[in-house]
């Protein structure tokens, strides 16, 4: 097996990341879109990125093949919300489980360290104890839970949210 590389995301990557995401949107609550997504909506969100600044995504790639990024994108989008980034992160299927999130994660904080950023937020439908557990560990703190804020799959959903201290600018 051979290991795995982190890059900053292209253009070449879209139908794969494109094809990971609509597998949560149809299988999963995890996120809360519903139908999937189509290449030219997924181009518009990767668009969204830059190889420098606030918004950032990197890739997971094995074999070849990309396996899930993890990004950090605007919050709000009123000004005052500018230093405090949403972060997301996903992975194939198969391929969760075995340590790839952190070190994806780690890819990501490690670029956005000396950005002008106060917080990094963190919303997780519940239950999703890997995505916790993962958060926790990147010193992501519990700010409260949303309570039956999405409905999908005939039943409401909850979200935990979750807030980081980043490095930021005073
Ligand atoms: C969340 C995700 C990125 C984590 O990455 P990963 O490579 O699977 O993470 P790890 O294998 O390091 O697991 C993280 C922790 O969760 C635990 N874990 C993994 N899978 C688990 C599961 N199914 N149930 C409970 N705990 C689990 C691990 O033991 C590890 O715990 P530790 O930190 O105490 O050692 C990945 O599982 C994923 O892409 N999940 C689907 C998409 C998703 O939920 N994205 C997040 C949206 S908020």
């Amino acid at each position: 097996m051979t290991d795995v590389i982190f890059r900053p995301a292209e253009l070449g990557d879209l139908a794969a990341l494109t094809d990971i995401y609509n597998y949560y949107v149809r299988e999963t609550p995890v996120t809360f879109d519903i139908e999937p997504r189509t290449i030219e909506q997924r181009r518009q969100w990767l668009d969204s990125f830059g190889l420098t600044g606030r918004y950032r995504c990197f890739v997971a790639v094995k074999d070849g093949a990309v396996i899930g990024w993890a990004s950090s994108h605007r919050y709000n989008e009123r000004a005052a919300y500018d230093t405090t980034v949403l972060s997301s992160i996903y992975l194939a299927p198969q391929l969760t489980g075995q340590g790839i999130g952190p070190r994806l994660y780690a890819v990501l904080f490690d670029a956005l360290k000396d950005e002008d950023i106060h917080r990094a937020f963190g919303g997780i439908t519940q239950p999703n104890d890997a995505s916790v557990r993962l958060h926790r560990a990147f010193g992501f703190e519990p700010a409260g839970i949303y309570r039956e804020v999405g409905r999908k799959f005939g039943r409401y959903w909850d979200v935990a949210t979750y807030l980081r201290p980043m490095g930021g600018r005073a």
